[in-house]
């Protein structure tokens, strides 16, 4: 009976992105509906139905309901700035891109050359931007041993931002964010070596980790680290210090030898 029920009553309640069903809460109660259905439904404002309109049918189909993106976002382009676009229609619908032209000395944003509506609206807008015009950046300065996380683009317009990564086992120093102000890009950041603390080196010093709860193997640049020497064991008086720091991917390891008060006493 169930499955009966559940084969003739498929379709739940629909939750229709970016619009809803005609009067909704009259046919709420409703639900679940059986194959064959159809209701109203309406898109919000920017979004058409797959018909283009405003309102069309939502069906209830063995597949569930259909169609399955009831409203799809609409972009108009009224005109380019700077530029023209290479296409006669002046509205598209999401996932549509469309050429653009930019005038000689402009560019799109992306670098590119087509701009695309999404769900979200033109991406990027239709306006091309002066390559060299005041406020505008190049592309983000490279660091070593990392990287910006986006694809560079040859312009960015002012109050732009990217962020950079640094490769494993490298340590970020300062702002990972950069933003473009009057054509310069803030100070990017610095990856520096962190350092890996290697049992093997550890044991031929005949040290161990003090803090081996909270200490890592792995510790990056400027941390302090704090070794002790092995159970029965001394520091070597002129060996460096138990605490020391790691600094840009270097640690100077103490050393200990066997403390022979120890056994003698
Ligand atoms: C932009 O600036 C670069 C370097 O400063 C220059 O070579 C190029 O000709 C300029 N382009 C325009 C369109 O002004
Ligand atoms: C570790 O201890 C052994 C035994 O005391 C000693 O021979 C060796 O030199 C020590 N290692 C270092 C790096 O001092």
């Amino acid at each position: 009976l169930w499955l009966l029920h559940s084969f003739l009553k498929p379709c739940d309640f629909p939750q229709i992105k970016n619009g809803r069903l005609y009067d909704e809460e009259r046919y709420r109660p409703y639900f679940p509906v059986p194959i064959g259905k159809r209701f109203h439904y309406l898109c919000n404002s920017g979004f058409v139905t797959a018909s283009r309109g405003y309102w069309d049918f939502i069906h209830c189909t063995a597949r569930g309901w259909e169609p399955a993106v009831p409203c799809h976002r609409q972009c108009v382009i009224h005109k380019v700035e700077n530029g023209e676009s290479l296409s006669w229609q002046r509205s598209l619908i999401q996932d549509q891109s469309v050429k653009v032209k930019c005038y000689p000395g402009y560019c799109l944003p992306n670098g590119q050359d087509t701009v695309t509506c999404t769900e979200n609206g033109w991406s990027p807008q239709p306006k091309c931007i002066h390559v060299n015009s005041t406020g505008n950046c190049g592309p983000p300065p490279p660091i070593d041993n990392g990287d910006i996380t986006s694809f560079p683009l040859p312009v960015y317009a002012p109050l732009s931002s990217v962020e950079y990564q640094c490769q494993s086992l490298y340590q970020l120093q300062g702002n990972k964010k950069i933003t473009c102000r009057n054509g310069e890009w803030s100070e990017p950041p610095k990856c520096l070596h962190a350092c890996v603390i290697r049992e093997e080196i550890m044991e031929r010093h005949n040290i161990t980790l003090r803090w081996k709860e909270r200490q890592k193997l792995y510790s990056p640049s400027g941390d302090e680290v704090e070794f002790q020497c092995k159970y029965g064991y001394k520091k070597i008086k002129t060996s460096p210090s138990l605490r020391t720091k790691c600094v840009d991917g270097h640690i100077s390891y103490p050393s200990c030898s066997k403390s022979h008060y120890w056994f003698s006493g």
